[in-house]
């Protein structure tokens, strides 16, 4: 969690550094803080609240710098809290530092620095960081910063700035995100490519334990015995306006309405990843003829799109498929060997959990395969195969054209998966295939029905809890839209298996209940409506999702068409309306849609 930004140049680092974090806010909003290079010292401004809260501090200030570093907080030990913002400075006031990660061994070292008389003023763990590199310093800060990391266990990003070393600023990370971008005018430190976009898109991916010592001229890379590295940077094709809102209210909103283009942009990579020439043959050769099932793990959104694909994979390539919670899967000591397929999904490419399932499961010997959206991250990296999801730079907190992306990627595989092992012939693959090239334009079919949506949802805001069901693939896809509606709006909401209902949860029903009920299953559609009437007899009222309705039940049954398409992929259409519903629900609340309390986007601690 949290974003980091620092600037070493030839502009004033204040609005670089602000205008950075804005690009960073996603990842944290709780308090944020800067510190500038400054005369007499560090000029540090820390301020509780989100990063508007921090601006309004800083208006009309007259502050400049060339250096400088900030931060947007996520807190994790001690409350969100002007003091416990960071930057955070050695009581010498010699060293400031920002961090990201969680300092697992913080008490031992605050323990061993108070007894040597060190006073600590904040709760937070980060503050070991900069008092442990005073006690330290001893005149040269990149072997400092080797004997601080050598201390600390845990994980984290840092970014580190010393009075005695005016111009040079020092990075370094372990298992949390950090990238170094390089530009004409200065040189970068974030945690995420948005913030140097609109000053660079040439970036080098720190890699763990390895230290960047930047200034305005370059950036120079050491290991842990101050050796230099060679690293090549790279190139990011993301434009500067995928970052911006561009007249959209919200992010969140603008990122639905980008489906279309990024689901075509992504059915086309992983064709060419997954598919072609070698149906199956996903990138770097993998054979799924030599596994025996397939593991799909991931957490939130994410995990949902895996279990949308567990029952695609199962029904189209009779292999069995299990889907587990990453944060679950690492430490169940997991039955998986070299016959396994460990398939991860993330759109950060950076969720702590997924990394450590990730790792968990090669050292077992299973072969790794990645589906992320972010290029140059560590899971993108580690794992052993890697297709990558072409949704561009995703904002909102709650995840909606990346988790599209991963959807269509999955569809993809198991589609060329299913060829490969015979249970498809080649044909019938080709037809598939033109099934998912379809969804892009049946996507842009429901997103014309956003006005009515839109009024369905302004009387949704009544409701204490919604239900979402469905029956499969339809029940898969329930959990998406109620974990969405209850990230953004903050209504109680639980997804069910329509045939679950009536084994205990139907007690909740009652008058004014709101049940969402998916039917894109077109096999299954009597099922559903059985359970639709079940609800509505004790007095629910039900938003149906589906390809047709027969009637309106007494008024009680309100209706969104989706188009047709092989049930395998109707979540893809209805995961839209879901999507537009919590969206228009939330909106119509007047929160805080992409940046929900709570939570942040990029979940790099435990
Ligand atoms: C989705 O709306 C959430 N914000 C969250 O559940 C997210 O999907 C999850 O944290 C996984 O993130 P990742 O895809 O970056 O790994
Ligand atoms: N653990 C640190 C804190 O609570 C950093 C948290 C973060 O990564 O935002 O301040």
């Amino acid at each position: 969690m949290c974003g980091i930004i620092g600037y070493v140049g030839s502009e004033n680092a204040l609005p670089i550094i602000v205008k950075g974090l804005k690009k960073l806010e996603y990842r944290g909003y709780d308090s944020a803080g800067i510190a500038l290079f400054g005369a007499a010292g560090f000029d540090v401004v820390k301020q509780k609240g989100t990063l508007s809260a921090l601006e309004e501090r800083l208006a009309g200030s007259t502050l400049s710098s060339f250096m400088g570093i900030g931060h947007t907080r996520w807190a994790t030990h001690g409350e969100p809290s002007d003091i416990n913002s960071h930057p955070h400075v050695g009581s010498k006031g010699r060293i400031a530092v920002v961090h990201n990660g969680i300092i697992e061994n913080y008490r031992q070292l605050r323990e061993r620095l108070t007894k040597r008389g060190i006073d600590f003023v904040s709760q937070t763990d980060s503050e070991v960081i900069p008092q442990l590199a005073e006690y330290y310093y001893d005149g040269d800060m990149l072997d400092t910063v080797v004997k601080v990391t050598n201390a600390l266990g845990g994980s984290y990003a840092l970014g580190f700035m010393c009075v005695d070393e005016p111009g040079t600023l020092i990075a370094v990370k372990k298992d949390n995100p950090l990238i170094i971008g390089v530009s004409e005018h200065g040189n970068f430190i974030a945690s995420d490519v948005p913030a140097v976009l609109r000053h660079t898109n040439k970036v080098y991916y720190l890699d763990d334990a390895e230290i960047a010592v930047l200034t305005k001229d370059g950036v120079r890379f050491y290991n842990q015995d101050k050796d230099p590295v060679t690293k090549t940077p790279e190139t990011v094709t993301w434009s500067v306006d995928s970052a911006e809102k561009g007249g959209w209210p919200h992010f969140m909103l603008k990122e639905i309405m980008e489906q279309p283009k990024i689901m075509r942009d992504t059915i086309r990579a992983a064709a060419e990843q997954a598919y072609l020439p070698n149906p199956g043959a996903a990138a770097g050769g993998l054979d799924v003829a030599n596994f025996d099932k397939l593991v799909i793990t991931a957490c939130g959104s994410a995990y949902n799109a895996g279990v949308v694909a567990k029952y695609v994979f199962e029904r189209l390539c009779r292999i069995p498929v299990e889907v587990e919670l990453a944060s679950e899967f690492r430490y169940k000591d997991p039955i998986v060997d070299e016959r396994t397929l460990v398939i991860l999904v993330s759109q950060s490419g950076e969720t702590a959990d997924t990394i450590a399932a990730m790792r968990e499961a090669k050292s077992k010997g299973a072969v790794t395969l990645s589906i992320v959206n972010v290029v140059g991250s560590t899971i993108s990296k580690e794992a052993d195969h890697c297709l990558m999801t072409l949704a561009g730079p995703e904002i909102a907190v709650a995840t909606t054209k990346a988790f599209s992306a991963q959807l269509v990627v999955l569809y993809t595989l198991a589609v060329g998966f299913a060829v490969r092992l015979g249970k498809l012939t080649p044909e019938q693959g080709q037809g598939m295939l033109e099934e998912i090239e379809s969804l892009p334009e049946k996507t842009e079919t429901i997103l014309e029905q956003v006005d009515a949506i839109q009024k369905y949802a302004s009387e949704c805001i009544v409701y204490k809890s919604i239900f979402f069901i469905g029956r499969n693939i339809d029940y898969a896809i329930a959990m998406e839209g109620s974990l969405k509606l209850k990230e953004i709006s903050y209504i109680h909401s639980e997804a069910y298996a329509g045939g679950e209902l009536k084994h205990g949860t139907i007690s909740l029903v009652e008058e004014n209940t709101l049940v969402v009920a998916i039917g894109g299953c077109e096999r299954l559609h009597g099922k559903i409506m059985s359970n639709i009437e079940q609800v509505i007899s004790r007095g629910a009222k039900v938003l149906f999702i589906g390809n047709s309705r027969e009637d309106d039940m007494g008024g009680k049954l309100s209706f969104v068409a989706i188009p047709k398409v092989n049930e395998l992929f109707s979540p893809s259409l209805s995961v839209i309306v879901l999507q537009l519903f919590s969206y228009y629900v939330a909106a119509n609340k007047g929160l805080d849609i992409d940046k929900p309390r709570n939570l942040a986007k990029s979940v790099t601690v435990e």
